[in-house]
């Protein structure tokens, strides 16, 4: 019988240069696998906590304690046990912490281990990780989401919104959507730069210049979209991830771009605005974590018309999903891994969603590494889309990169975005 033999820990950078969690699972039969856990900007406050040591190294970011955490508590708990059955792994991971986020031995321990473990199990059975955790259902390839330009808390600009992405949907697989996307991305940058605009990327790879406004994005995009030899609307949607949490101050969307406080009615006028001029179709974050009313008012007016994805609203937790489903909410979920601490939670909590015919979308966070988990995670899962930023950067083409190489190896994949976007 396999047994995990051993678990190592080891303080690695993120993409940003912040420490992170690397973790190391050793098998008994030789095999050894690892993981980098990622780690968010723009965090929604219910988020499992990321343990931090909060000394002198790198001004208090250091994961020296998570690191402990993992060869100490969890390996005393996990050596010897079988890596094969992922959902016990998890369940005891979450048993030995105890509190409902992580706050003892931090989420950014566990998660390291939980999918350390699982990349292990798949690696010593000769088996990709997408089929060892999704079994021979998992068939999709995601529609991607690409981030071309940046703002909020990715960038230092002037605009309140904080991810502008192209979704390439009619394109017949995986491959050609994703060319689509890069093609348009360096149409993008040939076009800002011969307006004089800065070409210099934010933390996800999307352009991050001065805008006149957070609407000036969305023309830029729709004109290289063209000059790149696509048709908006028809070939290429655009989706918005607002993040607008970070911008809601004492019960007002304060948009320094627009120069205007909106009142949630004010913000949803907006957005219907936009939906009504632009092929815009998602809307991320929209309104606030804390302004379920507002989620409301927003749901009620464009949920029949746009997917509406709850981010910072749901933290991928399954309880919070429960509420917003029950509650008329959105109408799809972000699925960030380290927003809830395991890899089986996180399955739940598509499981919930998928249930409920709410979309889901695999995640990446703006502070990423060279590991591509998620591209598996989310053939596994038929998420069938993916948000993983710019078609540039390491840290974020190693996740487009592996579902490129997920697609050369799936004889019966699809790439579904035609039937989700028609
Ligand atoms: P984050 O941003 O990783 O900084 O939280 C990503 C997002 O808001 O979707
Ligand atoms: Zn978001």
């Amino acid at each position: 019988m396999v047994y995990i033999d051993n678990l190592v820990a080891q303080e690695v950078l993120d993409s940003r240069g912040n420490p992170t969690v690397k973790a190391t699972a050793v098998l008994s039969d030789g095999t050894v696998a690892s993981a980098i856990v990622p780690s968010g900007a723009s965090t929604g406050k219910k988020e499992a906590l990321e343990l931090r040591d909060g000394d002198e190294r790198f001004f208090g970011k250091g994961v020296l304690k998570a690191c402990e955490n993992i060869e100490v508590a969890i390996a005393d708990e996990l050596v010897g046990l079988s890596p094969y059955n992922q959902a016990q792994i998890d369940n005891i991971l979450k048993e030995l912490d105890g509190t409902p986020n992580y706050s003892k031995l931090g989420a950014n321990a566990v998660l390291g281990v939980s999918m350390a473990v699982a990349r292990a199990a798949a690696k010593s059975l000769n088996l990709p990780l997408y089929r060892y955790l999704g079994g021979s259902n998992a068939i999709v390839l995601p529609t991607p989401m690409l981030n071309i330009i940046n703002g909020g808390a990715h960038a230092n600009n002037d605009v309140d919104i904080q991810e502008y992405m192209i979704m390439p949907i009619a394109f017949d697989d995986f491959k050609e959507a994703l060319r689509a996307g890069a093609e348009i991305y360096q149409t993008l940058k040939k076009v800002l730069s011969e307006e004089g605009h800065s070409t210099a990327l934010g933390d996800e790879g999307g352009f991050a210049p001065n805008f006149k406004n957070n609407i000036e994005p969305i023309e830029y995009i729709l004109r290289a979209t063209e000059q790149a030899g696509y048709k908006p609307g028809e070939e290429i949607k655009i989706a918005l991830d607002a993040a607008s949490s970070e911008f809601y101050k004492d019960g007002k969307y304060v948009l320094e771009g627009e120069g205007k406080e909106f009142t949630k009615e004010e913000l949803v006028d907006f957005y219907a605005s936009l939906v009504e001029k632009y092929p815009i179709a998602s809307i991320e974050d929209g309104m606030a974590e804390d302004d379920w009313e507002g989620w409301k008012l927003l749901t009620q007016r464009l949920g029949d018309k746009i997917q509406l994805v709850g981010d910072d609203l749901f933290v991928t937790n399954k309880d919070i999903l429960a509420e917003g489903i029950e509650k008329g909410v959105a109408n799809a979920i972000l699925i960030k891994p380290n927003q809830i601490g395991t890899v089986s939670q996180t399955m739940e909590t598509v499981r919930l969603a998928q249930r409920n015919s709410y979309r889901t979308i695999m995640s990446h966070r703006s502070g990423e590494s060279e590991d591509a988990f998620i591209a598996d995670f989310a053939v596994a899962l038929n998420t069938g889309q993916i948000k993983t930023g710019a078609p540039a950067r390491g840290e974020r083409t190693a996740k487009y990169n592996r579902l490129l190489e997920i697609e050369r190896d799936l004889v019966f994949g699809e790439y579904i975005a035609k039937e989700l976007f028609k």
